[in-house]
């Protein structure tokens, strides 16, 4: 949702045209998260210290033509030896997709202050209103805009104060949620950044060994004459926070051990910064980053990197030396390119007989069949003695909650809730200190179900996340969790984090389930499937060109129904997501048992229909249900497990896929991956982008 790009260059020798490559390459990398438009803002060219400002509608690569085109304006081959440049990728929220909404936005016709912003502005008509009285003139339908006049306004006011106070001055008036990157052409070689409830991280590059593996933080003075009264409305007083020992296996490792009380560069080091959404814009130039925090604001000033705080959290009250550490990436480079498939959904749908071995790796060991989750299991016996489990999450993160509730029930013998993290907290739903409350998330950044983790943490409950993006915000609020460790998912559609996020649940069904010895046959059963997975994965993946076969057969219809029931329901709800998101088809997934209460109306001999049936304790039900469908005209396709003789009889003109036969419980993970591969190619035969599914963006962090 809006992707941040700056980098940084100082006494590191670049040509514009590199440091221009850098930032196409980097948006090119956060792509994902927005596709409305792209900008980049960077010093102007020749003895002109103007800011150049180029901005364009439409994905990345259209900027990167505009640029293209203005090869001699911006002497693409002039060195530079000290360069700030920002750039932004962005999914419209206020105001639509065109140039002049594009960022960086601007304070004023010289571009004295611009800006690049991931979030929403709450109180920008508040600010919008106070500015117009001091004379300044809006120009496009953005939130952005006012932060760029603002810190123009503050500077007007404070003359003589530097670049990092003017922002935190600017930051202090600001509600909502951002993170921004501002460059100024009165603090030429300086950027400074700043987050509260959208991620940011900093990278740093350098050809020397850092001489420490954090960089202390300090605190900024309060500002009580700075106040502009913009806000529109007061905060509520916060309840406590109860606080937990975090584990250190759902912490990231740093580098090497924190002893060194000096900041990582000495003045007057070569070095490079980069400013970024998320780690996989940067993994290609350092693997060293830090996540900054809400209320963090991070500024390069001749080369040093310096992080103050505006604000103290109970964390910095009960710490005395807080700190920001340098960690280590792992990703690798070939981790986020297509490689040879024709789309990052593509790649990530076949990667899955990896990704969930990476998902096991090092906590199912099949010889004691014991299973271990390092991230949560000082914090078992508390979950044992809660008294409710709470499942919640959004998107296709929610229905791999629905695929798990039933084995968590059956193996915790514990109440489970499943909730959708926006309606969960519409309804201001009751939570007690006793409930542990699991936050599942790919990105780790969705902002209801951040917002829906700070709810359930005020009110005292155990906080478990579920992610796939180690430092996400969501990993780092919560007291304990299990990373999926499926890798970078790159593709706005959600697959193999979808496969990945069952697992994880399924694992902590299993630890749960240790102890009970009626429960160990099961368990055994389960932990055995596991085992055969990847390769079971591998036989649906085999499928792939009968699955086109039949795609081809329906991507001209308007509509497609999805039934099942048990465990299977959770996938006709993930494949009508996957359709709808995809394909632009409608798409419903429906409870077979519910067919009789009203969708079966909707069926007849023209209504596409696929239909899940797999020998599980609903098999009859489904039986049934399929009765009715054929008895109303319906020609539904089937997927059923292979070689089941009474399912394949009554599937007409090849309509059918067959999937391994596994243990009920994981069952759903098989089931799936026919509609992933589905929708893909009913959206490549529609003729639509698979990656960049129109209107959505990977990582919603705003409401
Ligand atoms: C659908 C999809 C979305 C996400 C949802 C939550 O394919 O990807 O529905 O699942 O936006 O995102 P995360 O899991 O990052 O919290």
């Amino acid at each position: 949702m809006c992707g941040i790009f700056a980098y940084l260059n100082y006494l590191t020798p670049k040509t514009q045209q590199e440091i221009l490559d850098y930032l196409i390459t980097g948006l090119k990398r956060l792509e994902y998260r927005g596709y409305d438009s792209a900008g980049v803002g960077v010093d102007g060219c020749g003895t002109n210290a103007d800011i150049a400002l180029i901005r364009q509608q439409g994905p990345v690569d259209l900027l990167k033509e505009k640029i293209e085109s203005m090869r001699e304006s911006l002497e693409f081959d002039l060195v530079r030896d000290v360069h700030v440049g920002i750039a932004h990728t962005r999914w419209a929220t206020h105001g639509v997709p065109s140039e002049v909404n594009s960022h960086p936005q601007t304070s004023d016709d010289t571009n004295k202050f611009i800006v690049v912003h991931n979030g929403i502005i709450t109180n920008h008509d508040a600010i919008k209103t106070f500015l117009k009285t001091k004379g300044y003139k809006f120009i496009s339908e953005t939130d952005t805009e006012v932060i760029a006049k603002l810190i123009h306004h503050v500077h007007e006011q404070n003359p003589n104060v530097n670049f990092r106070e003017l922002v935190e001055k600017a930051i202090r008036q600001l509600e909502g949620a951002f993170a921004c990157c501002f460059k100024s052409k009165v603090f030429p070689g300086e950027c400074v950044a700043a987050r509260r409830g959208s991620p940011l991280l900093v990278a740093i590059k350098s050809q020397f060994e850092l001489n420490a593996d954090y960089v202390p933080v300090q605190y900024s003075a309060e500002d009580p004459n700075q106040n502009l009264k913009l806000h529109s409305h007061g905060h509520g007083a916060e309840s406590p926070v109860v606080q937990r020992k975090k584990p250190t296996a759902f912490r990231v490792d740093s580098g090497k051990g924190s002893t060194s009380e000096i900041s990582p560069c000495n003045p007057g080091d070569p070095v490079e910064y980069f400013f970024s959404s998320d780690a996989s814009a940067v993994v290609e130039r350092t693997n060293r980053v830090i996540y900054l925090e809400d209320d963090d604001v991070a500024a390069v000033k001749k080369g040093v990197l310096s992080i103050h705080r505006i604000s103290r959290t109970l964390d910095d009250e009960s710490n005395e030396n807080v700190r920001r550490e340098i960690l280590k990436l792992t990703t690798e480079i070939q981790e986020i390119m297509k490689g040879s498939y024709s789309s990052f959904m593509q790649k990530e749908i076949f990667e899955q007989p990896e990704s969930v071995v990476n998902t096991m790796r090092g906590r199912i060991d099949q010889k004691t069949k014991v299973v271990t989750l390092g991230g949560i299991k000082d914090f078992i016996p508390e979950i044992s003695r809660c008294r409710r489990l709470m499942l919640l999450g959004c998107g296709t993160s929610y229905h791999s909650a629905l695929a798990s509730r039933q084995l968590l029930e059956e193996l915790t013998e514990l109440p489970v809730m499943v909730e959708l993290a926006s309606d969960f907290l519409d309804r201001y739903t009751p939570i007690f200190r006793d409930d542990v409350c699991f936050f599942i998330s790919q990105s780790g950044e969705t902002a209801d179900t951040l917002n829906a983790l700070r709810y359930c943490k005020k009110r005292g409950a155990l906080i478990v996340g579920v992610t796939n993006t180690v430092g996400s915000s969501i990993s780092r609020e919560t007291h304990c969790g299990i990373h999926i460790n499926a890798g970078p998912e790159i593709g706005v559609a959600s697959t193999k984090a979808y496969t990945s996020q069952i697992l994880s649940l399924a694992m902590f069904g299993l630890v749960m389930a240790r102890d009970r010895i009626s429960a160990q046959k099961r368990c055994t059963e389960i932990i055995n499937e596991l085992g055969r997975l990847p390769e079971l994965i591998k036989k649906v993946l085999e499928q792939d060109q009968k699955i086109l076969e039949i795609a081809k057969k329906l991507y001209e219809k308007r509509s497609l129904l999805i039934m099942g029931r048990g465990y299977n329901f959770a996938t006709c709800l993930e494949g009508a997501l996957k359709v709808k998101e995809l394909t632009y088809m409608h798409s419903e997934g429906i409870q077979s048992g519910e067919l009789k209460h009203g969708p079966l109306a909707l069926v007849d001999s023209t209504v596409p229909i696929v239909m899940i049936i797999t020998k599980d304790q609903v098999y009859e039900k489904c039986l049934n249900a399929l009765a009715q469908v054929i008895a109303r005209g319906g020609n539904p396709v089937l997927i059923c497990q292979e070689g089941d003789k009474d399912i394949l009889e009554r599937a007409k003109d090849d309509m059918f896929i067959e999937v391994p036969a596994s243990v009920d419980a994981l069952q759903s993970i098989l089931t799936v991956i026919p509609f992933q591969l589905l929708s893909y190619h009913l959206a490549v035969l529609r003729g639509c982008n698979v990656d960049c599914p129109r209107n959505l963006a990977k990582s919603v962090t705003v409401e």
